[in-house]
Formats: structure tokens, C-alpha cells, sequence
């Protein structure tokens, strides 16, 4: 592969039928491409993923505008209008743990007596680590302590804990988990395997609650339909993904649609995330949902918690514009209250998914946004989309029929 990406660009278009409409859509600006190019190997271009902002979120009592990158359509929307019901008593309110992240050593050959004296180590590890960890000590973080576990291969475990701040760590965490290696081979007496973060980050955690008096639910409910019976119906809904696995799988994607999407607006990293989002979900054993609902006094109670690890700087975060665009959105958080503000996000995307799926269903919402795709590709553009999907929506036609519709609106006097 040529080392430049316009030559890369170029070959790749030569070798490939791409059609113009398609290449142009990962093309972006001069500058962008040039700037992926720096962020990533063999970069040919960017993936303009959709981005909204599901905004009118109350989050401890601040209005905040949450920006979303996803390609599925509807979850933007029904954030809002989550956050709607939820913001007209009192909104989210959520916590945050402290930002501690493990490096991890992985050490063989280690005796019981090589164990003990690694489980002692810390102030060693600390004075090896004072340099890589000065400025986050100076911001308030830093080492935190040492924890050892021996596994089930007899293979030691050796976690350092920092705490990074506003970073995601993973560069710290490598780094100190590499610089650490001669102090704990030479305390343990066996032989490093390998040395990284780990990105479970169990320590650190995030988590939101509502409570919505159950007659606010009274909206779009299907006739016959009581507001206490929707509120039953979505604590017996969430209910089946501490049952059911499969179940869970679904309830917690539905979380992750927002918690992803606004990972990916900030250029967070989404795969850490989600795994340790899944990890925590199945640290008991079976994977569970990771909300809970309850009904009581004639309110309804959601409530949220797990890993977040993210981060508003180091990484890509406050490096491409787009990422920061997305923080000033947010109104530039620090790390903990961005975890926060996905923690409720999170939180809303299950509530509103959880109250359509027990009333009326999910497909009814979604016929909206898949109107307009039929819309789109019948060939409508402008205001045609919308009046196409609007007549899409209200009558049963397939894509020859979208065809001819939008020829009749063209027809139509204007
Ligand atoms: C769709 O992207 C998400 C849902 O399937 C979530 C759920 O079932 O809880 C609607």
C-alpha cells in the first residue's frame, strides 16, 4: 500500500467499482483525510455516521444536550422523548465513582511466599511509577494501591490501581503496567507473561435513577390501557432480562444504543465500553439486564449502574474537532459527569424502549423513519421526503408505488 493517502485513495478507487456517490460520501475535507491519516494506519477516508443531539435532558438538576452518533433511526428520538417524561419530575439523578482503572502484570512460576511478598509491594511499584504518574498525581490522581490474585492456571495476577482523571488511561495504564515489570518480577520471583489494562473497570462506575409518578405515563397509551397497568407491565418487561438471557442481550442493547452512540460522538472508546458494560452485566454468573424498575406509592422507579470509563481528554477525545464539538455540546464536562450523562442516557433509552414494547409496540414508531428511507430511495429529496414519507406512512405501497407517488407530488402544483 502507497505510504500517502491520496495515493492510497487513488489505487483503491482503480481497483474497486466505486461509484462516484459512494467514494464522495468518504471523501470528507482535504484536511480530515489527512487528519485520519494520522490517527489511524492505511487511512482512506472518513465514515460520516449520522449525529443528532437528543437534547432537554435533566441530568442533577442541569439541562443538558446530548449528542449522538448512531445509524439507527429512532433512537435519538426516543431518548428525547424519554427525557421529556423523566424531566418534568425532577429529571436523573446519577452518581460516579472514582476514575480507577487497573493495569495488570501477569506473572508464572510464582511461590507462595513470592505472592505474599508482591501483595507488599506497593510502595516500590509506587516509587517506579512517580515519574509516568506525575501529572496525574498533580491533578488529584496517581497510584492508588496494588491487589493480587492468584488464578485458577496458578499464573499471579498483579493489578495496579490509578486513578486517571479525565483520561480513558489506556496509554498511562500500558505504560505503567510495562515500567512495573523488573520491580514485581524481582518481589514475585517469577517471570512476567504479560503486562496491559485491563479494560473491565469495575471501579469505575456510574449510575442513574428516575422517579416518575405512574400516571405520566398516560400518554400514547392503546385504549383500555390504565397508566398503572403500563407502569406494571414495564417493571414485568425489565423483569425478564434478570430471567432470560436472551432477553437480557436485547434489553441491554437497547441501553448500549444510547451509550454507544454517544461513546461515538465523543470518540470514546466504544469496544471498551461495551465489554466491560457486558462483563459487568454477566458478573454474577448469568448475563442480566442491567436496569431495574419498581412501582411503588404510585411512582415508578428505574435505576441504573455499571462501568463507564469515559474519558473528555487523552486520546482521540479532545485531539479530532468533531469529538470536541460533541464536548461543547455537552458544555465540556469533566470525565465523571460525562459517565453520568451516559449513565442516564442509558437509562432513558431502556425506559422508553421498555414503555413501547409492553403498550404498543415498537414497529409503530418505527414506521416513521422507515417511510422516509422508502422515500429516499424512491429517489425523493428536499421537502419531497418528507411529503412521500408522510403519504408512505399512512398507506400500505411497496417501492414501485413510492415511485409513483413521488412522481404525483411532482405533478402537483406548487
Ligand atoms: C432496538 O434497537 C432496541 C430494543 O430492542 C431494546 C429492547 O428490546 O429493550 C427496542
Amino acid at each position: 500500500m502507497p505510504r500517502d493517502i491520496e495515493s492510497r485513495r487513488r489505487d483503491l478507487q482503480s481497483a474497486f467499482s466505486i461509484g462516484t456517490e459512494e467514494w464522495e460520501s468518504l471523501s470528507v475535507t482535504a484536511p480530515l483525510r489527512e487528519l485520519a491519516d494520522v490517527m489511524v494506519e492505511s487511512a482512506v477516508g472518513c465514515l460520516p455516521v449520522p449525529l443528532g443531539v437528543a437534547d432537554g435532558f435533566i441530568v442533577d438538576g442541569q439541562e443538558v444536550s446530548i449528542p449522538m452518533a448512531i445509524e439507527e433511526p429512532s433512537v435519538i428520538a426516543a431518548a428525547r422523548f424519554a427525557a421529556r417524561l423523566v424531566g418534568r419530575d425532577g429529571g436523573f439523578t446519577t452518581w460516579a465513582t472514582e476514575p480507577l482503572m487497573a493495569a495488570q502484570v501477569f506473572l508464572e512460576g510464582v511461590s507462595a511466599q513470592g505472592e505474599t511478598r508482591l501483595a507488599s509491594c506497593a510502595p516500590r511499584v509506587r516509587e517506579t511509577l512517580a515519574g509516568p504518574l506525575a501529572s496525574l498525581e498533580r491533578r488529584g490522581g496517581g497510584f492508588r494501591g496494588i491487589r493480587v490474585a492468584r488464578l485458577p492456571s496458578s499464573t499471579v495476577r498483579v493489578d495496579i490501581l490509578v486513578d486517571v482523571r479525565d483520561a480513558m488511561g489506556a496509554n498511562r495504564l500500558n505504560t505503567a503496567a510495562e515500567l512495573a515489570r523488573p520491580a514485581l518480577e524481582e518481589a514475585g520471583g517469577g517471570r512476567v507473561l504479560m503486562a496491559i489494562l485491563s479494560n473491565a473497570a469495575e471501579e469505575r462506575r456510574a449510575g442513574a435513577r428516575f422517579v416518575l409518578p405512574v400516571d405520566r405515563l398516560a400518554v400514547r397509551l392503546p385504549e383500555g390501557m390504565s397508566a398503572a397497568e403500563a407502569a406494571r407491565r414495564i417493571v414485568a418487561g425489565a423483569e425478564l432480562a434478570q430471567e432470560d438471557t436472551s432477553r437480557a442481550v436485547t434489553h441491554n442493547k437497547g441501553i448500549m444504543n444510547g451509550i454507544s452512540s454517544l461513546a461515538l460522538a465523543t470518540l470514546n472508546d466504544t469496544r471498551a465500553i461495551e465489554a466491560a458494560a457486558h462483563a459487568w452485566a454477566a458478573r454474577g454468573g448469568t448475563y442480566r439486564g442491567l436496569s431495574r424498575y419498581t412501582v411503588e406509592g404510585g411512582a415508578l422507579r428505574g435505576e441504573i449502574e455499571l462501568p463507564l470509563a469515559f474519558a473528555t481528554a487523552g486520546g482521540s477525545v479532545d485531539f479530532h474537532p468533531a469529538a470536541r464539538a460533541s464536548l461543547a455540546i455537552l458544555g465540556n464536562p469533566d470525565a465523571r459527569r460525562l459517565a453520568r450523562i451516559a449513565a442516564a442516557l442509558g437509562l432513558a433509552q431502556n425506559l422508553a424502549a421498555l414503555l413501547a414494547l409492553v403498550t404498543s409496540g415498537i414497529q409503530q414508531g418505527h414506521m416513521r423513519y422507515h417511510a422516509a428511507r422508502q422515500a429516499w430511495r424512491a429517489g425523493a429529496r428536499g421537502e419531497e421526503v418528507r411529503l412521500l414519507a408522510r403519504e408512505l406512512a399512512a398507506r400500505t405501497a411497496g417501492p414501485a408505488d413510492a415511485e409513483a407517488l413521488l412522481q404525483k407530488i411532482r405533478e402537483r402544483p406548487r
